[in-house]
């Protein structure tokens, strides 16, 4: 069974809690998939694939992301890998497709990566902290698209299984 390990860097959980649904779009389509704090990764022995995921904050990855692509940069190159960020506080990212930011789309370029998506992202309207309360007054709310989430994680078991079988 192809194994892929689904990582993630998330600050206040809403992608976190995106890459679970990516974990279980995957396993409902036939791969194993672990998700898990990107932070907490020592080694990529035993996996196949990953997937990337990072919270965007004043327009870059958020640190953990950073650090792991960095960090495991050769094992990386030699694994298919996919990314996606979630920020959006708004429809844009159901409405259409929305480029990296520069940050990211570099890291997409020198891992080759197979594919990246800009989820809409999750701020609570009560959210602590001074720039994420002015925002959350403005923009506050769930832009997260479960459904969407899931077609993307359904593409990425797709072309898995082509390349392997
Ligand atoms: C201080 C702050 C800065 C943010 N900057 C961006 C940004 O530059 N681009 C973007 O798309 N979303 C931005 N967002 C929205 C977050 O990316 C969104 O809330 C995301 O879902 C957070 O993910 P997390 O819950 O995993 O931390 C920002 C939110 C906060 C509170």
């Amino acid at each position: 069974m192809i194994r892929v390990l689904v990582a993630h860097a998330s600050e206040r959980g809403g992608t976190a809690e995106i890459a679970d649904w990516i974990g279980a779009a995957l396993r409902r389509a036939g791969v194993e998939a672990e998700v898990r704090p990107a932070g907490e990764v020592s080694e990529l022995e035993g996996y196949d694939a990953v997937v990337v995921g990072g919270a965007l904050y004043e327009g870059r990855w958020h640190r953990e992301a950073r650090r792991f692509v960095r960090h495991h940069a050769g094992d990386l190159a030699r694994r298919p890998v996919w990314l996606f960020s979630s920020g959006p506080l708004d429809r844009t990212a159901q409405e259409r497709a929305i480029d990296p930011v520069p940050g990211v789309a570099k890291i997409a370029e020198r891992l080759h990566a197979r594919g990246h998506a800009t989820f809409g992202g999750r701020l609570a309207p009560d959210a602590k902290g001074f720039l994420a309360s002015k925002i959350a007054k403005r923009s506050g709310g769930d832009y997260r698209d479960r459904d969407q989430v899931a077609e993307w994680a359904a593409g990425i078991a797709r072309e898995l299984r082509s390349v392997t079988v």
